[in-house]
């Protein structure tokens, strides 16, 4: 794997990631931060963010968006259902999509794909529809492209993905439980057809029992002992 070194993809425990990207945007992915038991406590709190993408509804995703957006005047990406209703939150500066279109945000390019999952928003009991949970690809300006799954099972369709976007990485879930587990994380990495895969939304809670010492094994199983794990911990970093 080929990241440029202006590059920096820290991962903040759960599905939460922030990146700085070659052109210096601050881009935050799922920022469940405050209420992430694996989010460190020096990331807890976000000063400064462009773009904040959010996968789906459920709170451990969601998170702190509104606060966040507030705060930093993000540009917020997500399905039209969602970005309703941060707008009723008064998040007003969204970019809404779906599913299998492109925007450039902030320079960066955003391509919506599919999971396999659900998606209503908690809240004051009741379920709020939120439209679909989604995975997105995203090019870097220096064309490195990442795959963030989202909360999803493996579903054929990813190698379309494979074919149309060739991701240079992949964040995929291996918890169980609510989403795939490694066994099925790596026949995604062999649909996906990805060398670099960083497992995520494992560990944070105890249901979410998959590791990745589970997933190399898996991977091994399947014949592909050549793919990189990138079995880090909340709070790590990866650099070009
Ligand atoms: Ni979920
Ligand atoms: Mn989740």
């Amino acid at each position: 794997m080929n990241l440029n070194r202006d590059v920096s993809i820290t991962w903040l425990g759960h599905a939460a990631f922030r990146l700085r990207t070659p052109g210096g945007k601050e881009l935050l992915i799922d920022p469940f931060l405050s209420d992430n038991p694996s989010c460190p406590g020096e990331h807890k709190q976000v000063d400064k963010a462009d773009l904040i993408l959010v996968t789906h509804g459920h709170g451990d995703h969601l998170g702190g968006t509104v606060p966040i957006a507030q705060r930093t005047g993000a540009t917020v990406v997500g399905m039209p259902e969602l970005c309703y209703w941060l707008g009723g939150k008064g998040i007003q500066k969204a970019a809404p999509m779906n599913k299998g279109g492109s925007q450039l945000v902030e320079g960066i390019r955003v391509t919506m794909v599919h999971a396999d999952h659900s998606c209503g928003i908690m809240e004051d009991g009741h379920v709020i529809y939120a439209g679909e949970p989604v995975g997105f690809i995203i090019q870097l300006e220096n064309g490195f492209r990442i795959y963030h799954a989202g909360d999803t099972n493996v579903f054929g369709d990813m190698a379309i993905i494979r074919e149309l976007h060739r991701p240079n990485l992949a964040f995929l879930p291996i918890g169980g439980h609510y989403t795939m587990g490694p066994r099925e994380a790596a026949l995604a990495v062999e649909l996906l057809g990805v060398s670099d895969v960083a497992p995520i939304h494992w560990g944070t809670f105890p249901i979410l029992a998959g590791t990745p010492a589970e997933l190399r094994e898996a991977l091994d199983a399947r014949g592909l002992g050549g793919v990189t794990v990138h079995a880090w911990s909340p709070g790590d970093t990866l650099r070009g």
